[in-house]
């Protein structure tokens, strides 16, 4: 298995993974001692394939999340959303709108616990990988709201839906347009095309002081803060240089 290992190191090195030892770690432990498993893995991650599908999980924010070929893999920048929804004192019902492998739902509810949760995603294959993380949780098919009980109402609304405008689709790294579903990324002419929809709805979704948070780009913050505003909601930003994250959220009165 170690001569397996250093090939795998080397193959991974000259198909450009800069963290191929790092990388390589994380096949063995999928493997275990399999050594044609290995190779198999590391023919997929040498093609292009991002690790986390190869593997079948990634740990984010403090949990593993399962993960299957076709299903958006959560990023870490997305820590900043799942973190700045756990301050909210009282949280008891919470929607993972655009759940993908439902990544951002499992993570708040480890750490608040006893929350209820529901998901909701259009692609079937996400949903399915949803359902499998999110154990006792409602995960629905559908656009946007549309499969939700219509009078459910949130204490915190997660909506990290695709946010790349779709002159930028050719410009992100292969990993991402080869192997993640477009539909999972693109955001239409300026990217906030899916995120226009969902605030244009989000009022009726939210308790009284519940909050909407979305991840966008720096340079989208304008608009999306205008965006909030325009339906009468409260709008919040919030940033983390070193996660290169940007949040905005939109909060309903308490009345
Ligand atoms: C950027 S991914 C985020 C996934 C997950 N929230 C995460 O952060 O890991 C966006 C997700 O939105 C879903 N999606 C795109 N358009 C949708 C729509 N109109 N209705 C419901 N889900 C949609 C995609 O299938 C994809 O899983």
């Amino acid at each position: 298995m170690e001569s397996v290992v250093a090939g795998a190191i080397e193959q991974l090195r000259v198909a450009g993974c800069v963290f191929a030892e790092e990388e390589a770690a994380v096949l063995v432990e999928a493997a275990g001692a399999d050594a044609g498993l290995m190779q198999a893995l590391v023919a997929r991650r040498v093609g292009g394939e991002p690790l986390e599908q190869v593997v079948g999980y990634a740990d984010f924010c403090g949990v593993r999340v399962k993960l299957r070929p076709g299903v958006f893999v959560p990023r870490v920048r997305s820590e900043l959303l799942v973190r700045t929804a756990a301050q909210k004192p009282q949280i008891a019902t919470v929607i993972d709108l655009c759940c993908g492998s439902g990544a951002l739902g499992l993570a708040l509810r480890n750490l608040r616990p006893g929350i209820d949760l529901y998901a909701t995603d259009s692609d079937p294959a996400a949903v399915a990988c949803a359902a499998e993380n999110l154990y006792s949780t409602t995960v629905l098919q559908g656009n946007l709201f549309d499969p939700l009980p219509p009078n459910l109402k949130a204490d915190i609304l997660l909506a990290n839906v695709p946010y790349v405008a779709t002159k930028h689709i050719p410009f992100l790294p292969a990993e991402a347009r080869d192997y993640e579903p477009h539909t999972a990324l693109d955001g239409g002419h300026d990217g906030l095309e899916i995120f226009r929809a969902v605030i244009e709805q989000a009022g009726h979704w939210l308790q009284p002081g519940g909050m909407l948070l979305s991840e966008v780009t720096e340079a989208q913050t304008a608009t999306a803060v205008h965006l909030i505003e325009r339906q009468g909601l409260h709008p919040g930003v919030h940033s983390d240089e070193d996660l290169g994250a940007t949040v905005v959220t939109a909060t309903r009165a308490s009345s």
